[in-house]
This record gives structure tokens, C-alpha cells and sequence, in this order.
């Protein structure tokens, strides 16, 4: 994605003020990293999450508020965020992606925020899960979402200028992948299982020497979308489709006369070539690192803040002053 007006002069990245938003649900959900309390750990995130959006300049409308599939707390679709001056922009919101994860203090949750041009996210409807192919940059015109697994990642080495044994793909720990693992242990490469997070997996497939070069298997709906904002600010490739995985969903899906064999491609998912990403760690993982206490009342976060326009990555280190401002903010 190039800048179509390289020439001009600096202007404001909406991520690097995005990024306090998911600093704030980070920070706010880390104190339930452990308890059992999903729930928990994922309403204070939201709470964060609405309360710094509203100082953020923009009219933003959430197209994707992620909780619906298991009534968790959220930020419901429609809600308007944001100051109301500003850009138009649709808003993609996971306060907290891996709510398991942070409940049984395990690697890889995460507070993550996407930022389009309005009306650009695609609205996934009644569809709950879908079937999700991400990779880097340099393997991004090769994918083929209908093609096999093995096909897959035979072209995918072959872009990267390796073996296929060579490749790492990141898979969730779900019984509908037994097929897909099989496959891809046949095809010979290496496989990352994890039994929640693909928002991460999407991140670090697109996102070159991370150690993950392929991420693949049906995840939720709006957690592809939300990876699409990422991936489209990255630069990587990524293609998907439908999966429905429940009878109820089918028949919605049914009901709504959705096409469950069209391909969506990132320019589906997210029209817009005007993106931004946020993303801040909650637990540890080897991408990101998760939320710290010290014991001088400080804390520690590490956030990843991506902006499509000028191809910008930066890693931002937070290191927030508890005791000076009770509302931890930056
Ligand atoms: P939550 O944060 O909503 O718990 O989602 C975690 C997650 O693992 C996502 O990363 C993934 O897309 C989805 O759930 C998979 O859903 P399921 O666990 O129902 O297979």
C-alpha cells in the first residue's frame, strides 16, 4: 500500500493515540491475570477502554465489538466513540483478546484496537467463525484460501525462499483442526498450537521474524476483522471465509442469504487503505511483552502501533506512574 500523497506534509497517526486506549484496558485488565475471572478481566478492559476513547479526536463508530459470541461485557456495534470532531472512522475493539488466557494466566492475551476509514470494515453479520490464512508481505500474492494446506505452504516456502519444513504455523488447539494439523504435519512443517489468541497468531504471520510465518484454522468472525486491520496496516496477506461451526449460526447465516463460499480478501475485510492498529499485552508473550507491577507502584506495558498509510511499525514501552494519577493515564 503506497501513500498516495508521499509529499505531503506530517500528519497525525490516530494509532499513537489509539495506543493509550489499549494501554488502558491492558493495565486495567492485568490485575485479574490468573483469578478464573474471565468476565472480570474483560469488563475492567472495556470499562478502560470506553473511558479513554472518549478522549480520543475522532467520530468513531465500533463495527466490531467483540463479546456478542459469548454475551461478555462490550462495547456493543453502533456505539459511537471518540470526541465527535475528527476523522469518521469505523472502530474495531477486542478490550481483551484471549479472555481465557489472562483468566488462567497464560502467554499471549492481549488489548487490541482497529481504525478504518467509516463505512470501510466489513460487517460480519451473523457469522461467527471463519476460516482465516494470514502471511507476511513477500508472501501475500500467492495465498490461496481454496487451494489445499499442503499447496498452501508449499507456495508460501517458496515465496519466503524456503522449505516448507522450514515454516512454523500458527494453529488454535480446537477439535475441528485435527484434519488441518494432520496436514500440516504431512506437509512437514512446524506447528505453534495455542489454545486461544489467532489475533496474536495473525500478528506475528504477518509481521516478519517473529518466529510464526504462517497462521491458519477457523477462528471468531470479528477477531478476523480485527487481524485484517492489523495485517492491512502491516502490509501482510490474508484471506478467509466463512466457517460456521454451530447449527444455530448456519441457519442465521442461512436466513441472511450469506454467500458461505466467497473468498473474503483483505480488501473485503477492510476496504480501506486509511488503517490503524494498537495493540498492548496483557500477559507475556514472545511477541509482546504483558503487563508488569513493580513494586514501586509503577507499570510496565509493551504495545505494538501500526499505521497502513506510512507503512509505520513502533514498539512503544509504557512505563505508567500508578500513584501520580489513579487513572493510569500516559
Ligand atoms: P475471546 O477473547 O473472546 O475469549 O476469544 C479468544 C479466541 O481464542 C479468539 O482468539 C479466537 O478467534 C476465538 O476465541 C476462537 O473461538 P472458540 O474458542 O470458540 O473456538
Amino acid at each position: 500500500m503506497s501513500n498516495p500523497n508521499p509529499s505531503s506534509k506530517p500528519d497525525r497517526n490516530l494509532a499513537m493515540e489509539l495506543v493509550r486506549v489499549t494501554e488502558a484496558a491492558a493495565i486495567s485488565s492485568a490485575r485479574f491475570m490468573g483469578l478464573g475471572d474471565k468476565n472480570g478481566g474483560d469488563g475492567a478492559a472495556v470499562d478502560a477502554m470506553r473511558a479513554f476513547l472518549k478522549t480520543v479526536d475522532m467520530k468513531g463508530v465500533v463495527v466490531i465489538g467483540e463479546g456478542e459470541k459469548d454475551e461478555a461485557p462490550m462495547l456493543y456495534n453502533g456505539e459511537e466513540v471518540g470526541t465527535g470532531y475528527g476523522p469518521e472512522v469505523d472502530i474495531a475493539v477486542d478490550p481483551v483478546e484471549g479472555t481465557n488466557l489472562l483468566a488462567f494466566g497464560r502467554p499471549n492475551s492481549i488489548a487490541v484496537i482497529g481504525a478504518a476509514d467509516r463505512g470501510s470494515m466489513w460487517k460480519p453479520g451473523e457469522s461467527l467463525y471463519m476460516d482465516k490464512l494470514v502471511v507476511e508481505k513477500k508472501a501475500r500474492e500467492v495465498i490461496d484460501i481454496r487451494l489445499s494446506t499442503t499447496e498452501n505452504l508449499q507456495r508460501i516456502a517458496k515465496a519466503l525462499n524456503r522449505e516448507v519444513n522450514d515454516l512454523t504455523v500458527f494453529v488454535l488447539d480446537k477439535p475441528r483442526h485435527q484434519s488441518l494439523i494432520a496436514e500440516i504435519r504431512e506437509a512437514g512443517a512446524r506447528i505453534s498450537l495455542h489454545s486461544d489468541g489467532d489475533v496474536m497468531g495473525a500478528l506475528m504471520a504477518a509481521t516478519p521474524g517473529t518466529g510464526i510465518d504462517v497462521l491458519m484454522g477457523i477462528g471468531g468472525t470479528p477477531e478476523g476483522v480485527i487481524s485484517a486491520c492489523a495485517v492491512k496496516a502491516i502490509g501482510g496477506g490474508m484471506q478467509g471465509k466463512r466457517a460456521p461451526q454451530k447449527s444455530y449460526e448456519m441457519e442465521a447465516l442461512k436466513k441472511e442469504g450469506a454467500d458461505l463460499d466467497k473468498i473474503l480478501t483483505l480488501d473485503d475485510l477492510v476496504q480501506s487503505d486509511n488503517t490503524f492498529f494498537a495493540a498492548t499485552g496483557i500477559t507475556d508473550s514472545t511477541f509482546l511483552e504483558g503487563v508488569h507491577f513493580d513494586r514501586s507502584g509503577g507499570v510496565t506495558t509493551e504495545s505494538i502501533v501500526i499505521r497502513s498509510l506510512s507503512g509505520s511499525i513502533r514498539y512503544v514501552k509504557g512505563i505508567h506512574q500508578f500513584k501520580r494519577k489513579l487513572n493510569f493515564g500516559t
